[in-house]
């Protein structure tokens, strides 16, 4: 079943647009930040990797408005019963766009900024099964299992900015670590800018996804 390009609809209980690839059998998961809605990323994942698939939801929390894909108790403290449950829900609605839209077992490659990046993270510890890459754009650690998953051959570009005041480089740097414990192939980029992205997140982003590198094992 096909859905108009890019038109809105629920599905699993998201709310999320959806445009079908013309090229490129890649399916972006687009994860917006803290405010964002379902439309945000689309623009971003068109440059990133032109002719990907693109499907995008739009986070079940509401906080003062502002759509989140968890709760969130202060800042950068995480309800974590809600980040597990919601973690959850997304991965099942990932698999059901897949069966929706004819996806298959084709890659699906998270890429999340701030919040959306927080959940895609919290995917590759709690789900490892349902991304094939990820490219996380200021994320920090979202919570460290007791047991990590085997996360062999996935890659992730982990970018952060250099004087983001909302992600300390150390969360950076720590989830970069943990990643890499759970043995995916992790890179760095390290932007100049604060939390909102700049021209070398994208130009690091697209190198990185047209690279051989960023190619599921
Ligand atoms: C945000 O505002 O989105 C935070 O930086 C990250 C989060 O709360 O997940």
């Amino acid at each position: 079943m096909s859905t108009p390009m890019g038109a809105t609809t629920e599905l699993a209980g998201f709310v999320h647009t959806f445009v079908p690839a013309s090229g490129d059998a890649r399916t972006l998961l687009l994860l917006h930040g803290t405010g964002g809605n379902e439309h945000d990323l689309v623009p971003l994942g068109q440059a990133l990797a032109p002719g990907a698939g693109l499907l995008s939801p739009r986070g079940q929390i509401l906080e003062n408005g502002m759509p989140r894909f968890f709760r969130r108790l202060a800042d950068g403290v995480f309800d974590m019963d809600d980040l597990v449950d919601r973690t959850h829900r997304l991965a099942d609605f990932v698999l059901a766009a897949r069966e929706r839209y004819g996806l298959a077992a084709g890659p699906m490659t998270a890429v999340g900024f701030s919040n959306g990046a927080n959940v895609a993270a919290s995917m590759l510890l709690l789900r490892p099964e349902i991304l094939s890459a990820a490219l996380l754009l200021r994320a920090m650690v979202p919570l460290e299992p007791d047991e990590l998953p085997d996360l062999s051959g996935v890659p992730v570009l982990i970018a952060g900015g250099r004087t983001d005041t909302m992600i300390p480089q150390d969360q950076t740097e720590r989830l970069a670590a943990l990643l890499s414990r759970a043995k995916a192939n992790v890179t760095v980029h390290w932007s100049p800018a604060g939390h909102g992205l700049d021209g070398s997140d994208l130009e690091a982003g697209r190198a990185w996804l047209a690279s051989d590198a960023a190619a599921p094992a």
